[in-house]
């Protein structure tokens, strides 16, 4: 497999030489300093980020490389160059694409018309590089072995939900996703998809719009804030309304198990999504989640430049 382009393009034996590579990168990050050597990554962003930017510029200085970073409206794209040009351009220079962008399509486009690894970085459908550092997360803490535990995701059925879906359908997970019902439940196609990697992998994939429901017994309480990048700000009012009960607080943590976590991808809004009683508090994985993205990126870089994806086929 040549690009990251969706999660589902994963599969389970990928993502597990993945977080092996970013757990032993996590001990040295220098382990594999030479693999980018006089080489670049181009990383293009048409929407803002913190982590994500941070996280891949130190991966590919610690993979020995240097990165470049574009801005939305620095390439010519803007002036009616084709994705496809462009794509082949960057393929000339760089040793690899790392992508933010609004729509899948031009991601999947990016990828078909370049010679070199392009990596989803958030589309307004999926964020495969965030589930990797979320699995390295979940795995530091509950082991491999998560038979009977449950992970539930809490609020709007956005790029996030998608993405936690199918990783859990590869991960043969018990997951949910507790979502209003209506215009901000998850996508169906995405759930079709998760159902049927589920029934390979022995993963249990539920949809539900009660909050308690999904909270009880959980071993993951994740949120994701209620307005992603690009939403139109005439939606706000009306998500606020339908969104609050989905909320994750303390109530709804005390419906988790004893030793149950809360993750969230960030950036937080404290008071919408979640209370800062919960994201600040001791049962919070926040900050841990967040410092794996370095690594992730690290070692899916390193992985497809190697050519050892071999993806869902
Ligand atoms: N979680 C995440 O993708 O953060 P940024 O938007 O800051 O990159
Ligand atoms: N759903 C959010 C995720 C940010 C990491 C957004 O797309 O803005």
């Amino acid at each position: 497999m040549k690009d990251l382009l969706r999660t589902a393009d994963l599969s389970r034996a990928d993502v597990e030489l993945l977080l092996a590579t970013a757990a032993d990168f996590a001990k040295d990050p220098l382990r594999a300093d030479t693999a980018l050597s006089n080489r670049t990554v181009a990383i293009y962003m048409t929407k803002p980020s913190t982590r994500t930017r941070l996280a891949s510029e130190t991966a590919v200085a610690h993979l020995g490389g240097t990165p470049i970073f574009i801005r939305g409206d620095d390439l010519q794209l803007g002036r009616g160059e084709t994705i496809s040009d462009t794509a082949k351009i960057i393929s000339q220079f760089a040793s690899a694409l790392i992508v933010r962008t609004h729509k899948q399509s031009d991601v999947d486009e990016l990828g078909s018309a370049s010679s070199i690894p392009v990596i989803n970085a958030l589309t307004d459908d999926d964020h495969p590089t965030q589930l990797l550092a979320d699995w390295l997360t979940i795995r530091e803490t509950f082991g491999s072995d998560i038979a009977g535990r449950k992970f539930s995701y809490f609020g709007d059925g956005n790029n996030m939900s998608h993405a936690w879906l199918i990783m859990g359908a590869i991960m043969g997970a018990h997951v949910v996703a507790a979502t209003p019902e209506g215009a901000w439940a998850p996508d169906e196609g995405v759930v079709k998809v998760a159902r049927e990697i589920a029934r390979d992998s022995g993963a249990t994939i539920e949809i539900v719009h009660d909050p308690r429901a999904a909270a009880q017994g959980a071993s993951v309480l994740y949120t994701d804030v209620w307005m992603s990048m690009g939403d139109p700000e005439s939606q706000r009012v009306e998500k606020t309304r339908v969104l609050a009960p989905f909320s994750v607080n303390e109530e709804l943590m005390n419906l988790a198990t004893k030793d149950g976590i809360f993750m969230h991808c960030l950036p937080a809004h404290r008071g919408e999504e979640v209370t800062a009683e919960v994201i600040d508090g001791p049962r919070s994985v926040i900050w841990r989640e967040a410092l794996h993205r370095r690594t992730t990126i690290q070692a899916l870089l390193f992985h497809l430049i190697n050519g050892d994806i071999k993806g869902r086929g």
